[in-house]
């Protein structure tokens, strides 16, 4: 048994966790959502400062929410890279203070391979390998896991993730931040077939398109035209569930048809889903339509576990560290980082 203080500092949630190997003992999140809300997306300077007000208590409550203290833990894990900078150094800071303090080995991880653990936490019996489908307020990708550290990239969005499109939407819109969700609930009650959108193909040089990548850009300005046409029709009084139906019919085919392209290429009998546009029921539908008849396992993390938190930063950290793996204390924050990349991070 591993047990890791874990911490997550990536975006706009201030995380800790206590992560027994697949066991979640406490996971503690501050949500900074109303401090970016008046600003229709999240401000970097004000995520850094919403972080270094909340992380020490965050941590606090973390250790005793796991009634757990310091000579229990077997090393601190963080998530280092990639995100906002200033908002991962803080994270980054206190997980470096707490290993020197402590004595304890420093573990950094990818947000990425901690997204993917996800379903590791949901599916403790879980085994690689499974191909993964991450969509998230910044990425979109389709990821094949062969173990711990071993990835291959199959395909990903060519500009804006999935989750940012759903915000710049439902911004468009005026329905505020996050627009995930609110989307979500609209086109539950609006019209799929209302208005046909692009599903954002990727041309290649050969005439065909690109089996597994995707863009989301033309279908956000597409969205745009027709909202522009529908107010010179209808004015203020916008068709929204309408809108926010056929969008999210076009992102859940879009998404769906790539993903079960890439696990039926690539032999894969098992698909997890990350990142906070798991959470969605349309892509939910369209996946589960399009995978049970080939026989393809679904999972679908619980959301807590699929937004951004600190359990699935310590999870990954226990399969690094019974690895052997370790960051040193000269461990950086940094914006980008490929996940093929991650073995920097151990010195590998
Ligand atoms: O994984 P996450 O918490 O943060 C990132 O690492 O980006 O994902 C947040 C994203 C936001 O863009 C939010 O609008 C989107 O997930 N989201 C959803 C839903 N719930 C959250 N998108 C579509 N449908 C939802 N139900
Ligand atoms: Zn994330």
């Amino acid at each position: 048994m591993v047990c890791i203080l874990a911490i997550e500092t990536s975006c706009d949630e201030t995380a800790a966790a206590v992560v027994r190997d697949r066991h979640i003992e406490s996971n503690v999140i501050a949500s900074q959502i109303s401090a970016h809300e008046p600003f229709g997306g999240v401000v970097p300077e004000v995520a850094s400062r919403a972080h270094l007000q909340n992380i020490n208590g965050v941590i606090a409550t973390a250790m005793a929410e796991a009634h757990c203290d310091w000579a229990a833990i077997d090393a601190i894990a963080v998530t280092c890279a990639p995100g906002l900078v200033g908002s991962l150094l803080i994270g980054v800071t206190a997980a470096k203070t707490l290993a020197m303090v402590h004595h304890k080995p420093l573990v950094g991880i990818h947000h990425l391979e901690g997204h993917l653990y996800a379903s590791y936490l949901a599916e403790p019996t879980l085994k690689p390998p499974f191909l993964c489908l991450l969509v998230s307020g910044g990425h979109t990708s389709l990821i094949g896991v062969y173990g711990c550290g071993q990835y291959q990239l199959f395909g990903q969005t060519r500009d804006d993730a999935a989750g940012e499109a759903y915000d710049k939407v439902a911004r468009l819109l005026g329905l505020g931040y996050p627009g995930g969700p609110v989307m979500d609930r609209l086109a539950q009650s609006g019209n799929p077939d209302a208005f046909t959108l692009p599903e954002g193909n990727i041309s290649l040089a050969n005439g065909k398109v690109h089996p597994y990548d995707s863009s989301f850009s033309g279908l956000k300005t597409a969205v745009a035209r027709l909202v522009s046409q529908l107010r010179d029709t209808h004015g203020e009084n916008l068709p929204v569930a309408d809108i926010a139906a056929s969008f999210q019919k076009a992102v859940a085919h879009a998404l769906t048809k790539r993903a079960i392209a890439a696990a039926v290429d690539h032999g894969f009998t098992t698909l997890a889903i990350g990142g906070g546009v798991a959470a969605n029921s349309g892509l939910r539908q369209h996946l589960t339509a399009a995978a049970t008849p080939l026989g393809i396992r679904l999972i679908f993390p619980p959301l807590r576990l699929c937004t951004d938190n600190a359990a699935m930063i310590g999870c990954a950290a226990a399969d690094h560290l019974r690895q052997g793996e370790r960051s040193p204390l000269s461990l950086g924050a940094k914006s980008r980082l490929s996940l093929l990349e991650l073995g920097q991070l151990y010195g590998r």
